[in-house]
């Protein structure tokens, strides 16, 4: 299988996952990606089974709503079961990078108002050590040499992401060259940097269960932690 298909079969394995909890009350927290579209389009089949959901992005909500899905404000919502969405680079403790997509802030809130986050993504991203995926970093435009000048102390090389305005109109500065030891510690010392709205780094809320699409097959990795 190649790497599209990967995605395709985790996304129809976390489908498999949710199928036996929803009701029409249901809320799903969703995420943004090439991943989570494929989840979004093979709910399109189940609109009739639960109630609406919360996007992560603006592109993510268009989709949804495209499909007929009602998409709902945060704030509307007073929490839910499910937040599905893919990642960059897994460890082995289910930390995340994310933001690929420059969703990131937004996925970070979703995720934090769900109580199982399932992460969808194919082989290529789980990894023994995080950090050869590049760091985003959401940044307030006017901070962005300082940010960049602290994310250097910090032993990172920060570039630019030329072109890319978040949907929080911000920047992202991607982060090469970590060797990211401690997740948690490293999460907790780039949003002290002030300028930085969110960074990529999901271990103080890692996903609860990795759905990880594989040659042999869909394999369900859960957080024991
Ligand atoms: C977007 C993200 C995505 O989940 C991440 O980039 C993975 O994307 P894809 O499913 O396209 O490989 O964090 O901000």
């Amino acid at each position: 299988m190649n790497q599209d298909q990967l995605k395709q079969a985790v996304a129809a394995a976390a489908i498999d996952y949710i199928k036996p909890h929803l009701n029409n009350d249901t809320v799903l927290g969703i995420g943004t990606g090439s991943t989570a579209n494929y989840f979004i389009d093979a709910l399109a089949e189940l609109k009739n089974h639960f109630d609406g959901a919360v996007a992560s992005s603006d592109a993510s909500a268009e989709r949804l709503k495209k499909h007929g899905i009602p998409v709902y404000d945060l704030n509307s919502i007073a929490g839910f079961e499910f937040y599905i969405d893919g990642a960059d680079e897994s460890n082995h403790q289910l930390e995340l990078i994310k933001g690929g997509g420059a969703a990131l802030t937004r996925e970070k809130i979703v995720a934090a108002n769900a109580k199982t986050f399932i992460c969808i993504a194919d082989e290529s991203k789980w990894v023994d050590v995080l950090g050869s995926f590049p760091l985003p970093i959401e940044v307030i435009p006017m901070a962005r040499s300082y940010v960049a000048r602290e994310l250097v102390k910090l032993g990172g090389d920060p570039v630019y992401r030329e072109g890319c305005v978040t949907d929080n109109g911000n920047i992202i500065l991607d982060v090469f060259n970590l060797r990211i030891m401690e997740p948690r510690k490293l999460e907790n010392q780039i949003n002290q940097i002030t300028g930085v709205v969110t960074n990529g780094l999901f271990a103080q809320r890692p996903a609860d269960v990795l759905l990880l699409g594989t040659s042999e097959g869909v394999k369900t990795i859960k957080n024991d932690a």
